[in-house]
């Protein structure tokens, strides 16, 4: 899990989100993109009430306004209010949002309130994930869906390499042992879930620029311009014929009350 001063720096105190997602859309071998994945998996109906913990930017929803259900109500949320505001800035003009700073722990909605709850790439910087599963449950309404989209266990494996043979000298965002991946997360949905499916979409990273990657590394990781050096060392020792290859599953849970 994420150190809670961690996910701060993240995503309260400046946008490192958008460098990722950015580095993401450059290097995945899926051009498909998982942003576009995620969306066709959700089956929406009109007039449904959804809710959105942890939307970052935002982005999966937009440009999509003829694939959204009608008459709907979706609320954007995030404890960051600066990712609120990014939501804000990009989906005010569609009047079907609106926009709420709610931590995922402390949901303040009355029981069965929603349709659909989603939360996606949030579980693993949750502090107390059994407060915010029992949240989400709560919410939802009777035969509701919470769709969730998390990693698989080896993502990004050659840099976690990397990471610790660097260990004691940086202090690294990502956690080295995932608590919610894809193959340990249906352990805990299970205590609040009564059937739980999972879906995955197959990628990989082929990195083709140093810089590109030691940017991607130190946006979410604080490390000394000594280390830095040292970092790009090992980096440019992974590549072979001009690309760095890294491994990269994503997928989702599909979870019903
Ligand atoms: C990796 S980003 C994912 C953003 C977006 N869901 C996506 O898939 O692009 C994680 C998001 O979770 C938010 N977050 C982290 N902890 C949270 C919490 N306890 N409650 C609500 N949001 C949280 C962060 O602010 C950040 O926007």
């Amino acid at each position: 899990m994420t150190k809670q001063a961690d996910v701060e720096r993240l995503y309260v105190k400046s946008d490192t989100l958008t460098t990722r997602m950015d580095f993401h859309a450059k290097y995945s071998v899926n051009k498909y993109g998982f942003g576009n994945w995620t969306f066709d998996q959700y089956n929406f109906k009109d007039g449904m009430r959804i809710l959105e913990l942890g939307c970052g930017t935002a982005k999966i929803w937009n440009n999509r306004d003829e694939r959204l259900p009608k008459d709907a109500e979706i609320i954007l949320s995030d404890f960051s209010p600066l990712m609120v505001n990014k939501a804000r800035e990009l989906m005010q003009d569609n009047p079907t949002f609106s926009f709420r700073q709610i931590n995922i722990e402390e949901i303040p909605y009355g029981d069965d309130s929603f349709d659909m709850v989603i939360a996606n790439h949030v579980f693993h910087h949750v502090q107390d994930k059994s407060k915010a599963l029992s949240e989400i449950r709560r919410v939802l309404m009777p035969d509701g869906r919470f769709y969730s989209t998390t990693m698989g266990k080896d993502t990004l494996k050659e840099l976690t390499d990397i990471f610790h043979k660097l260990e004691n000298k940086a202090s690294f965002a990502r956690p080295i042992d995932m608590p919610y991946t894809l193959e340990k997360g249906a352990d805990l949905l299970q205590k609040y879930f009564s059937n739980i499916e999972q879906r995955q979409y197959m990628d990989a990273l082929e990195v083709t620029s140093a810089d590109d990657l030691v940017e991607y590394v130190t946006s979410y990781n604080e490390i000394s311009d000594a280390v830095i050096c040292e970092l790009r060392q090992l980096i440019n020792e992974g590549f072979v014929n001009d690309v760095f290859k890294i491994q990269k599953t994503q997928g989702i849970f599909i979870c019903v009350k």
